[in-house]
C-alpha cells in the first residue's frame, strides 16, 4: 500500500478513543500549517509541519494549501439497502397524512419490504453502490448500514450478505458496520402477532445473523415493538453477543431512552421526543444520542432536543437515517446546516457529532473518528481554510478530497 503526506493543512480534529461528552464536545484540537503522513492506511504522524519527520521515499503529497482538514465523516445510522421507491408516500404526506397513518395501511416500511423480498442481491448492491459514491464526495469514510426491509430469515439474511458484500470489497469506498434490523416492523405475515414475530426473531434470524452484523436494532414504537418487546428481544440479541442499537422515541414518547440506558446499549436514534428523564438516564449510562434532523425535517417534525443532551452531559452523535421513506437524504451538508441553525449545536459540537461521536455509534472510536495517530487514514479535505465555514455554506457540499484508510476516494474536479 502507498503511503501519503497531506501538508500545509489547517487541521481541525477532535480527539480521544471514545465518545465526548457533554461540554468536551465543543473542544477541538486546531493545528496551523499541519502534516498528516499515512501509511499503510494509518496515520503515523499528525502535527505541525516543522516537526513532521522528513517523508520517505514513495509517498504521494498532497498540498492542501491552508485548507482544512477534518477526520472523515462517520454516518452512523443509515438503510442504505432497500428494494424500490416511496415517492408516492411522500407526496401523501406533503398532502397532510402522517407517516404513521401510512404504515398502518399497509405503505410504509412494509412497502419496502414487499420490493426488497423480490430484488436481486445485485440489484440492491448496485443501487447501494450509487449512494457510497455520493457518501465518499460528501466526505464520509464511515458508514452504517442496517437490514430491516426483509423481515424474514431469508431476506434479512440476502439484505445483511450486501451489506457484507460491499464491507469486503477490496475496492470499496468506505468502512461498513452491518447492524440486523429484523424488528423494524411486524411483516403483514405475522399482523396482530407481534410477540410470534419476535419469537421468529430470537429463534431463528438473531442466529443466522451471528457474525453478518455486530448491532441488532430495534423500532421501538407505539404500534410498533412496544416496551416489553423490545426489552425481550433486546436482551436475547445481548446474550448472543450484539451490540445494540434502538430507534427510540421518534414518533411518540414511549421511554425507548430508558430502555436504552437500562440495558446499556452502544447508542439510541432518533430521541424527537424523548423524556427529560430519558435524556438524563442516556447520559448516565454513556449511550450515545444519534439525533438524526433530516428525518425530523423531512417529517416535519421538532427536532431533536440536542442541547439538553449536551447539557446533560451525554454525547451527542449526528447522522443521516438514509432511507427511502422517512427521509430519503444522505446529505452531510444540510444534516450539518440544521444542526447548527435550528438544533443550537455550535459548529464544532457538529464536527465532533459528525465524527468522533459517530465512530463511538458504531463501536470504532478506536479505529476512526479523530485525527490521532493509529487511528485509519480516514479523512476530509474542505474547499476553505477556516472550518466555520461550515454551515454558512448552507446544504453545499464543500468537500474537495476524500481520503479513506489513506485512499483517495473522491477528488472535486474544478
Ligand atoms: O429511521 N422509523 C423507522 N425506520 C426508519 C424509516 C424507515 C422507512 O420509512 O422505510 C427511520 O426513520
Ligand atoms: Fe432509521
Amino acid at each position: 500500500m502507498s503511503n501519503l503526506a497531506i501538508i500545509n493543512a489547517t487541521i481541525v480534529t477532535p480527539t480521544g478513543h471514545s465518545a465526548r461528552k457533554g461540554d468536551e464536545m465543543a473542544h477541538l484540537r486546531i493545528i496551523k500549517e499541519g502534516a498528516i503522513h499515512i501509511a499503510d492506511g494509518l496515520i503515523t504522524y499528525c502535527g505541525p509541519m516543522a516537526e513532521a519527520p522528513s517523508a520517505t521515499t514513495n509517498v504521494q503529497v498532497i498540498d492542501a494549501e491552508g485548507r482544512v482538514a477534518l477526520p472523515g465523516f462517520v454516518d452512523s445510522h443509515t438503510h442504505l439497502i432497500f428494494g424500490g421507491y416511496r415517492p408516492d408516500e411522500f407526496e401523501w404526506r406533503l398532502k397532510g397524512d402522517s407517516y404513521m397513518s401510512i404504515m398502518e395501511r399497509g405503505g410504509g416500511i412494509q412497502s419496502t419490504v414487499n420490493a426488497t423480498r423480490t430484488e436481486s442481491a445485485e440489484a440492491l448492491r448496485e443501487k447501494a453502490e450509487w449512494f457510497l459514491s455520493r457518501m465518499s464526495e460528501m466526505g464520509v469514510t464511515t458508514v452504517e448500514a442496517k437490514s430491516g426491509y426483509g423481515l424474514s430469515t431469508e431476506s434479512e439474511m440476502k439484505m445483511l450478505d450486501v451489506i457484507n458484500s460491499l464491507a469486503t470489497d477490496p475496492e470499496r469506498k468506505l468502512r461498513i458496520v452491518s447492524t440486523f434490523l429484523g424488528a423494524h416492523a411486524v411483516p403483514k405475515e405475522y399482523k396482530g402477532r407481534t410477540a410470534e414475530y419476535v419469537d421468529l426473531i430470537i429463534r431463528e434470524m438473531l442466529p443466522a445473523a451471528k457474525g453478518k452484523a455486530r448491532f441488532c436494532d430495534i423500532f421501538t414504537e407505539k404500534n410498533v415493538f412496544e416496551i416489553e418487546d423490545s426489552r425481550r428481544l433486546l436482551k436475547a440479541a445481548r446474550e448472543m453477543g450484539f451490540e445494540l442499537k434502538l430507534h427510540a422515541d421518534e414518533i411518540v414518547t414511549l421511554g425507548g431512552a430508558e430502555l436504552a440506558a437500562e440495558l446499556g446499549a452502544t447508542s439510541a436514534d432518533h430521541l424527537l421526543h424523548v423524556s427529560d428523564e430519558g435524556v438524563r438516564r442516556m447520559a448516565e449510562a454513556g449511550v450515545v444520542a444519534t439525533l438524526l434532523p433530516l428525518t425530523a425535517f423531512a417529517l416535519k417534525e421538532p427536532f431533536a432536543p440536542a442541547r439538553k443532551f449536551i447539557e446533560a452531559g451525554a454525547a451527542v452523535a449526528l447522522a443521516t437515517d438514509l432511507n427511502p421513506g422517512s427521509c430519503f437524504s444522505g446529505s452531510i451538508p444540510l444534516t450539518i446546516a440544521l444542526a447548527c441553525i435550528y438544533m443550537k449545536m455550535s459548529i464544532e459540537e457538529t464536527i465532533t457529532a459528525l465524527t468522533l461521536n459517530g465512530a463511538a455509534a458504531c463501536g470504532l472510536a478506536e479505529v476512526t473518528g479523530s485525527l490521532e495517530v493509529g487511528k485509519a487514514g480516514d479523512v476530509a479535505i474542505l474547499e476553505f481554510d477556516n472550518y466555520h465555514s461550515l454551515p454558512y455554506y448552507v446544504g453545499m457540499n464543500c468537500v474537495r478530497t476524500t481520503i479513506a484508510g489513506g485512499k483517495i476516494t473522491y477528488n472535486a474536479n474544478h
